[in-house]
């Protein structure tokens, strides 16, 4: 089987916003021992909070400030001032929105104290070490997102999160395999900085696999609520076997704000759905979202895929070599720690009527839509080149 060297364009655009790639683990991890309290308790009467976002206004962040404010919290953001929210924008006339740059300018968070912090725009281990340790003993809380990126290469199906990370770039990789890699390594890093400075006692890591649902910047779902939406004969890519994770970011959203309401500590995968899933499954499901009548066409051929450029489609990404575990990750300590799941139903037809609504520019749509090298594209011609090789 050819190795999968195009997969970069793909990583390039999506890497550094999110993760290289993700995987999985079956490990089921008490989660006591890292928490204070019994985590699905329902909490009627939570301390209201201070939450400094660090970022906050791209994708998650949009979320996790809506949920917060609804739940009666303080929220302030940190950004340069660039990103506008597509989601929740009328909410934040009611958050303190503090301007610099995690590059070299942290004065707005001089000498001011919050109960909790969420570090969204980590991308540099550098940066996540000078606002922890700018912080420290003015926040309560540290809670870095981090990504199951941290786990690449996902050659085993039993990763967790006691599963040991590569935390420094291997030597002797092409250039590809560089760029795959150090996203992974520049989390699991900043992890450890955010634990140095603030302690395990006070430090939550989230670890989210991809998160989908509206305002995602990445375009790396779309494909399915669009293509689900019109019916018809649908490719899809995948062995009948191949597993497939993801995760509506509003569950991760609110599930931020919950671990900190709920004072928890510790180290989580953020990884859905609850149960294992096959691509077959989440395109039958994810096709319930639409009233529209649709057959499916299993295309399980992994090296007719790659000479068709088709590595992934997201959730699926092909499971093999360095991808063989990236939907393969264990989710059973968040669950134990208070993680959710919407129905699929509602993340598909939600995001669709996102991508559909004026919270985007049709140029943006257009650019996706008419994109002739997306799987979109290409499908009904690569439909034909496998009907021929079937016949
Ligand atoms: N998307 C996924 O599937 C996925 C999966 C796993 C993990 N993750 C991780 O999830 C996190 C959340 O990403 P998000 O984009 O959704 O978060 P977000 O908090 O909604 O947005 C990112 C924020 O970073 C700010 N920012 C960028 N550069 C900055 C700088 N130099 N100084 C200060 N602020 C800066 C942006 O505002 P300005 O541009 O105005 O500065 C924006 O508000 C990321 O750490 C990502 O790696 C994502």
């Amino acid at each position: 089987m050819k190795k999968l060297n195009s997969r970069r364009t793909f990583i390039k655009k999506g890497a550094l916003a999110s993760i290289a790639i993700p995987l999985l683990g079956s490990n089921l991890i008490s989660c006591k021992s890292e928490t204070q309290k019994e985590p699905n308790e329902a909490k009627t009467e939570s301390k209201k909070l201070s939450i400094l976002i660090l970022g906050g206004t791209s994708f998650l962040g949009p979320h996790q400030v809506a949920y917060a404010i609804s739940r009666g919290h303080k929220v302030s953001t940190f950004t340069r001032g660039k990103t506008k929210p597509t989601v929740h924008a009328e909410i934040f006339d009611q958050v303190e929105q503090l301007i610099g740059d995690r590059e070299n300018n942290l004065k707005a968070l001089e000498n001011r104290k919050w109960d909790v912090v969420i570090d969204n725009s980590g991308r540099k281990v550098e940066w996540t070490k000078a606002t922890a340790n700018l912080l420290k003993d003015n926040v309560g809380m540290y809670m870095y997102t981090s990504s199951t990126g941290v786990y690449y290469p996902y050659l085993t199906d039993n990763i967790s999160e006691e599963t040991k990370l590569v935390l420094s770039m291997p030597e002797g990789l092409t250039e590809d395999e560089q760029y795959e890699q150090e996203y992974g390594v520049m989390k699991g890093n900043s992890e450890l900085e955010a634990i140095k400075a603030f302690g395990k006692e006070r430090t939550i890591v989230v670890r989210p696999t991809y998160m989908i649902g509206p305002a995602d910047k990445t375009d790396r779902f779309i494909h399915w609520p669009i293509r689900l939406a019109k019916g018809g004969e649908i490719l899809v890519p995948s062995k009948k076997e191949d597993p497939v994770q993801y995760v509506d970011v509003r569950d991760i959203a609110e599930w931020f704000i919950r671990l900190a309401e709920n004072q928890q500590h510790g180290t989580y995968n953020g990884v859905g759905p609850k149960d294992a899933q096959t691509m077959q499954e989440f395109v039958k499901q994810a096709a319930q979202s639409f009233d529209v009548k649709s057959s499916f066409v299993m295309v399980d051929d992994y090296d007719f895929l790659i000479k068709n450029k088709v590595y992934y489609s997201v959730p699926w990404i092909m499971p093999h070599e360095k991808n063989y575990g990236s939907a393969r990750i264990s989710n059973s300590k968040s669950i134990a720690a208070g993680l959710t799941f919407r129905p699929l139903k509602e993340t598909v037809n939600d995001t669709y009527n996102w991508w559909i609504s004026d919270a985007i520019t049709e140029e943006r749509r257009q650019k996706f839509e008419a994109n002739p090298n997306t799987l979109l594209a290409k499908e009904k011609d690569i439909l034909e080149s496998w009907k021929t090789l079937k016949s």
